[in-house]
């Protein structure tokens, strides 16, 4: 597969830029992810179950910080380091949590390839509908390899994502799905717009592939917690 025809990083942060409302809603998440209520509740509740305790979060392209609110409902005070490619919205999320939580909120303005982060620090790392602009796949171990090394020995990483599949054949099949459930809830040009930046933007892979990239850079328990259409969410628990 080739990239060359894809949004450059800045580019996709300047899209991003400008849509920080539609990011910012907890009830619904963002209407273009199937079951977004559900995955943000189930990657939060798997976060809370198997990490005991968690003082420090990582929210990788957090958005309006949607995700890291939901945790918070949870359990806070935690501190928080929060990247996103996106100033509005790190000003927004930053905005949002700081009205929740007492504890420590530090911002970073990166593209995750290049953040400077503590190692083996953050007990939970969130990283919801972000990981599918990673490229080849040097693009994307390198960053596998990366969470791996700045999650705490016991900690946990929670993932939601666009996917893709194995399989062409299951792969359309999927993605009909997906423009059945895109043409329900906002018509057609909606559907259209949806799948204009998909085509741009993005490079989704598999979740078998993702499940499987997990255990090579070193997670030693990884779970698949829902698939639905082009849509999951999953995760994995560093050892001790
Ligand atoms: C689809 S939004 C999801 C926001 C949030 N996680 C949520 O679920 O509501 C993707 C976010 O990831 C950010 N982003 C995209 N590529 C990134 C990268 N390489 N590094 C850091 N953030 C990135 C974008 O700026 C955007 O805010």
């Amino acid at each position: 597969m080739t990239y060359v025809s894809k949004s450059s990083t800045e580019e996709i942060r300047k899209r991003f830029d400008q849509d920080v409302e539609r990011f910012s809603n907890l009830e619904t998440g963002q209407t273009a992810t199937v079951d977004a209520p559900l995955v943000m509740e189930l990657i939060t509740q798997a976060a809370f179950k198997t990490t005991v305790p968690i003082r420090r979060l990582l929210d990788i392209g957090c958005g309006a910080g949607n995700n890291t609110l939901k945790l918070l409902e949870l359990v806070s005070p935690v501190d928080c380091d929060l990247v996103d490619l996106s100033l509005p919205k790190l000003e927004k999320a930053t905005e949002r949590i700081t009205a929740v939580n007492s504890g420590k909120i530090r911002v970073f303005q990166s593209d995750i390839r290049t953040a400077d982060l503590p190692g083996q620090s953050y007990d939970v790392i969130l990283a919801a509908a972000v990981l599918h602009h990673l490229r080849d796949d040097n693009d994307w171990e390198t960053v596998f390899r990366k969470i791996y090394r700045l999650t705490a020995p016991g900690g946990s990483v929670w993932i939601t994502d666009l996917v893709w599949h194995e399989s062409e054949s299951v792969h359309s099949l999927m993605w009909d799905q997906y423009r059945e459930y895109l043409l329900s809830v906002g018509g057609k040009e909606f559907k259209e717009q949806v799948f204009g930046y998909i085509d741009r933007e993005d490079s989704p892979r598999p979740v078998t592939y993702q499940l499987d990239l997990l255990r090579k850079v070193g997670f030693s328990r990884v779970d698949l917690l829902h698939k639905n259409s082009c849509f999951a969410a999953f995760g994995a628990i560093r050892s001790d």
